[in-house]
């Protein structure tokens, strides 16, 4: 007997899916209602279902926002009268920037640089004649790299990125700057092998750190040290966590293989 999954979408093709389902249920209580309302209130009635709808799909909190704000963008964006140009430009920066984040659940966000400094802490001592290797698997604009490499001269630094925009942007901040022990790639973290770095950071979301744990142990090698910022491994704690004052106040998760 084979057992059924429930089809599980992205969290964005679910939120488009409860947007219609808004707009639907908008149009059909108006309809029953017998009202008109203006453009706005039915953005925001539009809006207001879907928070709901969202919720009760268990949504993370920050989607409801995005839902109940998105009739009304809309509405307020159409009013303005922009040329049709500036959307087209705007997309396309957004998708060149945020790629397939509706499938890895990783949007681009910048680790600060007070945890650039904390990390330091964590590189292999020197050893004269020795590099150490260090990834930075998700790379955004490569600041943790540039900061590093600055730091410390005589490791190695990798990054692999994903989205083209910040690939580009760190390729460009590597060559220009004369950072000639930095390389970015871009490609997909899933097909690095983790089994080369001596330090393996990742500022990720918590979606995809339990399988990134089970690749780091299937992959890094012993004495290795794996370094998560903000997101922590369910079930698996870290043997050393460092809050760090920024304005976050995010923390370094460190385990060590
Ligand atoms: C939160 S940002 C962190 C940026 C940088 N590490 C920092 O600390 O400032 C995560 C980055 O990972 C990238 N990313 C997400 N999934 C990825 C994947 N499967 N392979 C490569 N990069 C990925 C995103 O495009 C985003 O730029």
């Amino acid at each position: 007997m084979t057992i059924k999954r429930p089809i599980r979408f992205p969290p964005a093709i679910k939120a488009l899916l409860l947007q219609l389902s808004a707009f639907a249920l908008t149009l059909l209580s108006l309809h029953i209602l017998v009202l008109k309302p203006t453009p706005t209130a039915f953005a925001f009635t539009c809006g207001l279902i879907a928070a709901c709808l969202s919720s009760i799909a268990k949504q993370a909190r920050w989607w409801l926002i995005i839902q109940f704000l998105f009739a009304p963008t809309l509405v307020a964006a159409l009013a303005v009268n922009l040329h049709p140009k500036y959307y087209l430009i705007a997309f396309l920066i957004f998708l060149l920037v945020f790629w397939n984040t509706y499938r890895t659940q990783v949007p681009l966000y910048l680790s600060s640089n007070k945890i650039w400094c904390a990390l330091e802490c964590y590189l292999p001592d020197a050893v004269p004649g020795k590099n150490f290797s260090f990834i930075d698997i998700g790379s955004g604009l490569g600041g943790v790299l540039t900061h590093l490499a600055i730091i410390r001269p005589d490791g190695s630094y990798c990054g692999v990125e994903s989205a083209p925009l910040p690939f580009l942007w760190s390729w460009l901040r590597i060559r220009l700057g004369g950072y000639y022990q930095c390389r970015v790639l871009w490609g997909n973290l899933w097909e690095c092998n983790l089994g080369r770095y001596d330090v393996v950071f990742a500022y990720l979301s918590p979606a995809p750190m339990e399988r990134l744990w089970l690749k780091a142990q299937a992959e890094m090698r012993p004495g290795s040290v794996f370094i998560s910022s903000t997101f922590c491994v369910p079930g698996r704690s870290p043997v050393e966590t460092v809050v760090v004052d920024d304005l976050h106040h995010s923390t370094l998760l460190v385990w060590r293989l």
